[in-house]
């Protein structure tokens, strides 16, 4: 009888904070990548990649800390291949439990001649020298040649073969610009492997890009030829049309694991809570047919499908929405629900508030429950990540009266805190939501460009919060805020001054340097 193979792990390495990051709307404040990456470890990833130390001082002090607060996996610093971008890197993450620095150095032709400037000969000593430097610092060492996808394959070659001997420990491929189709992006992997002979003494990695929606697809063509490492990013975010989405490689992994005869450390139950906490930082969505996370990806609609189901599950459902921490228990509770329920539910919920958070969140549950009948979970999610898991504020809402309707001018009277500071004015506009924000913009005397604003019932019922979006924009910074509250208006300020926060702490912050 033929002996199966063992199954092999896959490293999964995160690049929510840095690759992710760099999506429009996904900036992120440092206490807020704190959180994140307290939820990869507890996730389970291998790698975390926090961030870009180099690009402002405020990335390099989230990195640092990160590196210093989460043990539980390895944390990477990305530096480009110079000696500044390299010491600054490990720096940052010196103090982690097992830092790696990430370094990488374009090698295809069209980036060598018309973005660096530079000769083969002339990337190939830089691509050594930095893996040297890197080499001094650590062992642990990753060498990306960046947009390997259209470089020329025996140059590509050279200069993983010069990593490696200069001490790289992980060699990533990238498809930087998504452009690789999956049978090309194997053939690849093989010519690596069979002309740099010293590929099978590190781990090699890739890193898709979604340009073409083929990131996982060729991610797990890769894994058929020895790759064993797979950068990702939760819900798929990135620069563009974003990274290989992690919850679909690694469900992909977990659920065709007789295909592939592989595995990840990940805790998949924890998924979709890695997912939600992701979107109500940012406050970018994932589309409801989402695999995997998406608010449709366990619906079944049709009646035969239905039929199917209640016969038995395998019919139409390859994963156990429980395996993914999917949960449609959503009724949680009411007016007459006492603070140990409450602090229980949070608990089931998979949050550990201290006592103080636990009353903050209470209060602000009683006096939801005061005016809407039934309270849901992601009622609870959004004040808590209202309530608790939001940084100080420079503006607050303090009190807004709106008049409206078809024979008056839409006008909003409002009280604000700017830097503790009450202030009070009024604005005019075509309708409520109008004269609110224009009231807002007096108040703080600003004039961000709106990019987006959009309305969502958080529940079912006339009586659900309104969940409202607001993107702004500065220059570069582009930033989502969220409100909640059964009055859309209200949810709406909210919203508008969620995003204003976001975009001074980010500026405050300020980032210079972006990478693919
Ligand atoms: O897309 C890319 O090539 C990158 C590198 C820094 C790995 O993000
Ligand atoms: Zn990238």
């Amino acid at each position: 009888m033929k002996k199966k193979r063992k199954s092999e792990q896959v490293f999964i390495f995160d690049t929510t904070l840095r690759d992710g990051e760099q999506s429009p709307g996904c900036s992120m404040n440092p206490e807020e990548k704190l959180r994140l990456a307290k939820q990869l470890e507890k996730l389970g990833v291998d790698i975390i990649e926090a961030g870009f130390p180099v690009a402002s001082d405020g990335d390099f002090l989230s990195v640092q800390q990160i590196a210093r607060e989460v043990r539980g996996c390895q944390v990477a610093g990305l530096a480009r291949a110079n000696p500044e971008d390299i010491d600054r890197a490990w720096q940052a993450i010196k103090d982690a439990a097992n830092p790696r620095i990430h370094t990488f150095l374009s090698s295809s032709d069209i980036h060598l001649q018309y973005q660096l400037r530079k000769t083969r000969p002339e990337i190939l000593i830089d691509a050594r020298n930095a893996v040297a430097r890197a080499r001094s610092y650590t062992k642990n060492v990753e060498f990306s040649p960046m947009d390997a996808t259209r470089t020329d394959r025996d140059y590509l070659c050279d200069i993983v073969a010069a990593a490696i001997s200069e001490g790289a420990t992980t060699i990533n491929i990238p498809d930087t610009v998504g452009y690789t189709m999956p049978e090309e992006f194997g053939d690849l992997m093989a010519y690596l492997y069979a002309k740099v002979k010293s590929l099978k003494d590190v781990v090699v990695s890739v890193h898709c890009h979604n340009d073409l929606g083929l990131a996982v697809a060729n991610s797990l063509t890769a894994l058929k030829y020895g790759v064993r490492q797979i950068e990702c990013a939760v819900n798929g975010i990135g620069e563009r049309a974003g990274n290989t989405a992690l919850e679909e490689i690694v469900m992909a992994i977990e659920t065709r694991k007789d295909l592939l005869n592989c595995h990840t450390g990940v805790k998949t139950e924890h998924l979709y809570q890695t997912s939600k906490l992701l979107t109500q930082i940012t406050g970018v969505a994932v589309q409801p047919n989402k695999a995997i996370v998406g608010a449709n990806a366990f619906a079944h609609e049709s009646g035969i499908h239905q039929d199917g189901l209640i016969k038995e599950k395998i019919t139409y459902e390859i994963i156990k929405p429980q395996t993914v921490g999917y949960s449609d228990t959503h009724l949680v509770m009411g007016k007459h629900s006492g603070r140990h329920a409450v602090s229980e539910h949070l608990k089931k919920m998979g949050f550990n508030l201290t006592t103080s958070e636990v009353n903050r969140v209470f209060v602000r549950f009683k006096e939801l429950a005061d005016v809407k009948k039934e309270i849901f979970d992601e009622d609870l999610e959004a004040i808590i990540y209202e309530e608790i898991f939001r940084a100080e504020d420079k503006y607050k809402l303090v009190y807004l009266n709106v008049v409206s309707g078809n024979v008056a001018v839409p006008t909003a009277t409002m009280q604000m805190e700017v830097d503790r500071q009450i202030i009070q004015d009024a604005g005019f506009g075509v309708g409520p939501v109008d004269a609110t924000f224009s009231a807002i913009r007096k108040i703080t005397k600003t004039d961000y460009y709106l990019e987006k604003y959009a309305v969502n019932a958080i529940t079912g019922g006339a009586d659900a919060q309104g969940e409202v979006t607001v993107q702004l924009r500065y220059d570069s910074l582009s930033v989502v805020g969220k409100g909640a509250h059964p009055d859309v208006i209200v949810a709406s300020a909210k919203a508008y001054i969620n995003a204003l926060n976001r975009l001074e702490l980010l500026k405050s912050h300020g980032r210079n340097v972006k990478v693919e």
